[in-house]
């Protein structure tokens, strides 16, 4: 099994759950990882010709392509790279396996819709409201040339390898400070674990399950909910979490409420 994005939250957790089922090669681009169990390397999806030429001698049997630019608000001020990594980016990962008889699984996201309506299919029509959104959306684009593909359009929450803090994280060491914290009571997710993903990815890939699938909690919560559902569970002081609106905190990208 090949991780691309193994540096980052959801490949260093897919990386450690797959290593008892697979021999798996996770590739980073600037943050070295160790994980016990697995062999990491670095490799730029932007050297088209480096990158081919070290999936093709691993020749892998499953990729799963979780590299992507992946700050909403940094993919709205740097568009070209964004796309350059998240587009064309994912158009390499796919040829560079086209000879081969691999699974491939893109790690999509849910700002492909436009989180007006909430409770969104598959079939849905995608209006992604960020530059990010849109940018997962023609990454779709070029996962779906390829027969043997899996996408999954998701939201994740888990733990990093690396010294960086994902939602959950944030939330912990702001409150283990005892700091104040906002959370906004009108934005709604289906945040799903990362090792429930990774559950969730082994039986898919165990049925050589293809297509398009979206892949959350099967619940929602508010984003101000989520943070006292982490300040509970670590018996945090809750009183810490101030609900407030999207629409009073001033963002660079716009985001989708449900
Ligand atoms: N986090 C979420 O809530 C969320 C929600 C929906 C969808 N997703 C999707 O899930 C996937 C994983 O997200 P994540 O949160 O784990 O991302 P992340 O923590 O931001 O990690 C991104 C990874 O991409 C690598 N990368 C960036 N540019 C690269 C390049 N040019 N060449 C090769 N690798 C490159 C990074 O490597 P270095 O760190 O080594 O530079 C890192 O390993 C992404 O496709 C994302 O769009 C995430």
């Amino acid at each position: 099994m090949l991780v691309t994005g193994v540096s980052g939250l959801l490949g260093n957790n897919l990386a450690s759950y797959f290593r008892e089922k697979y021999d798996v090669l996770g590739l980073y681009l600037s943050h070295s990882v160790d994980i016990e169990g697995i062999q990491t390397g670095k490799a730029d999806l932007l050297s088209e010709a480096s990158f081919k030429n070290i999936v093709q001698d691993f020749s892998p049997k499953i990729m799963i392509h979780c590299a992507s630019i992946t700050n909403i608000d940094y993919c709205e001020m740097n568009q070209e790279l964004t796309r350059l990594v998240n587009v064309f980016g994912t158009k390499v990962v796919v040829e560079s396996i086209k000879d081969k008889d691999a699974h491939l699984i893109y790690v999509s996201s849910d700002s492909v819709y436009d989180g007006y309506k909430g409770n969104f299919l598959e079939t849905d029509t995608v209006n992604p409201q960020n530059y990010y959104g849109l940018s997962k959306y023609q990454g779709e684009l070029e996962v779906q040339k390829r027969d043997k593909s899996l996408i999954l359009r998701t939201n994740i929450f888990g733990w990093n390898i690396q010294e960086k803090y994902s939602i959950a994280e944030w939330i912990l060491y702001e409150l283990a400070q005892k700091k104040q914290i906002k959370g906004f009571k009108d934005v709604y997710f289906s945040s799903i674990y990362t090792f429930d993903l990774a559950k969730i990815l082994d039986i898919a890939i165990d049925m050589g399950l293809t297509g398009l699938f979206n892949c959350g909690s099967s619940t929602s919560l508010s984003k101000y909910e989520f943070a006292l559902h982490i300040s509970d569970y670590f018996n945090m002081d809750r009183h810490l979490i101030k609900p407030i609106s999207i629409d009073d905190f001033k963002l660079r990208a716009k985001r989708g409420k449900k």
